[in-house]
């Protein structure tokens, strides 16, 4: 039987294949058996997602508790949160007893209709609003569901920044109003919109003002992610050098995506033994294979970007864009850097952590650090 690759790159699967997030996962428990809800934070691929799914893992099973993962970044508008959100309603419903009966009442507060979907044979709930007053009762009436079980439904919303790209500019007032009066109940959100979610949270005059903790996710530490993966290779009866590999997790800025997925591929070669060479025979294939899209990012960005990107990923982090000495070593001015910083963040491309400048995408850094 072939063995499952313990560097997992898609979903979470249980406490055996995560590394750590002891502390992180308690205090999130902590905050919602204690009545407060929890804001996650972080860059992109750090490990927001799966330190949820941790946390469901460890609270499945409590008695009269409920769990709804709903990741919004699909949702558009106000409607595609209300579908999304009854769908999540509805499929963690369809296990218990009475599920049709007891959903009805739902589906029909909310001026649904219940479809099957003709892939998946699951029931779908569709709705058709024709006005603002119709949604938002909508919306109301979901919350009044939630209410009236007998359970403590634990809901998180991931990507919950996604809800101020929506239309309609009450969304975040009109959820905090249905979120404040839901006592039972408590919330966990999550995004990687660091400054969008912040200021939702903490600009005071904001509906959802100082209404939860906030969580800002860290990365994982050198020497305990080291631990991690040298245990699944023994395991595995794969030798490898665990100073290497902290070489490594240091190499990928210890951005998790990025370990789990170079150690996903070099778990993968057929060697007993992995030292220097088989470690960098993996980096190159990786590189090498995504080079088709890194090239593409290049014909996507203006010449003045580009540049600027590479400047970066050969600074590995850029402290100071402005100083002298930064703009004569690659050639710039001071007035263009600032104009182009500012499209390259805005794309994603690069983010800003601590007064310093990153190349998001890691492996992309990496090749382009490599280039002339
Ligand atoms: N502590 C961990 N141990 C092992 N793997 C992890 C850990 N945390 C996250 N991962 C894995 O790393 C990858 C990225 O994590 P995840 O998707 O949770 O990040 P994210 O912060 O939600 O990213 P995004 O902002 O893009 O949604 C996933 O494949 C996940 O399974
Ligand atoms: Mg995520």
């Amino acid at each position: 039987m072939l063995k499952q690759n313990p560097f997992l790159i898609t979903d979470y699967v249980s406490p055996d294949f995560f590394c750590n997030r002891h502390s992180e996962r308690q205090n999130i428990i902590s905050a919602l058996d204690n009545g407060r809800n929890l804001t996650l934070l972080s860059i992109r691929r750090l490990g927001k997602t799966g330190l949820i799914k941790h946390v469901f893992y460890q609270l499945k099973g409590r008695k009269n508790t409920r769990l709804l993962y709903i990741d919004i970044i699909s949702t558009q508008n106000i409607d595609d949160f209300i579908k999304l959100f009854s769908n999540a309603i509805l499929a963690d419903e369809k296990d218990h007893a009475n599920f049709l009966k007891k959903i009805q009442s739902l589906i029909s507060g909310i001026k649904g209709k219940l479809v099957f979907d003709p892939t998946s044979g699951m029931p779908e709930v569709e709705i058709n609003y024709n006005s603002k007053s119709e949604r938002e009762h909508s919306l109301e009436k979901i919350f009044n569901y939630l209410a009236a079980q007998k359970e403590k439904y634990i809901i998180a919303f991931d990507e919950f920044q996604q809800i101020t790209e929506y239309p309609q500019k009450n969304m975040e007032a009109i959820l905090r109003t249905h979120i404040q009066h839901q006592h039972k109940d408590q919330f966990i959100f999550s995004g990687s919109n660091k400054h969008l979610l912040i200021s939702i949270f903490s600009d005071y005059g904001r509906p959802f003002y100082q209404s939860s903790d906030i969580l800002e996710l860290q990365r994982l530490k050198t020497g305990e992610y080291a631990k991690f993966i040298v245990g699944h290779f023994n395991k595995n009866h794969k030798e490898i050098d665990e100073n290497l590999v902290k070489e490594y997790i240091e190499y990928f800025d210890n951005h998790t995506f990025y370990i789990q997925y170079f150690f996903n591929r070099l778990f993968a070669m057929a060697y007993k033994k992995f030292r220097d060479t088989e470690f960098r025979i993996c980096i190159d294939a990786i590189l090498r294979e995504k080079e088709g899209v890194f090239y593409t990012y290049r014909n996507l960005l203006t010449t003045a970007q580009f540049a600027l990107l590479k400047s970066i990923a050969k600074e590995k982090e850029l402290a100071r864009p402005n100083s002298k000495e930064f703009l004569q070593k690659y050639n710039f001015t001071a007035s263009s850097v600032n104009r182009t910083l500012k499209a390259l963040i805005d794309k994603e491309m690069v983010y800003q952590e601590n007064t310093k400048y990153k190349v998001y995408d890691v492996f992309l850094s990496k090749w382009l650090e490599k280039l002339n």
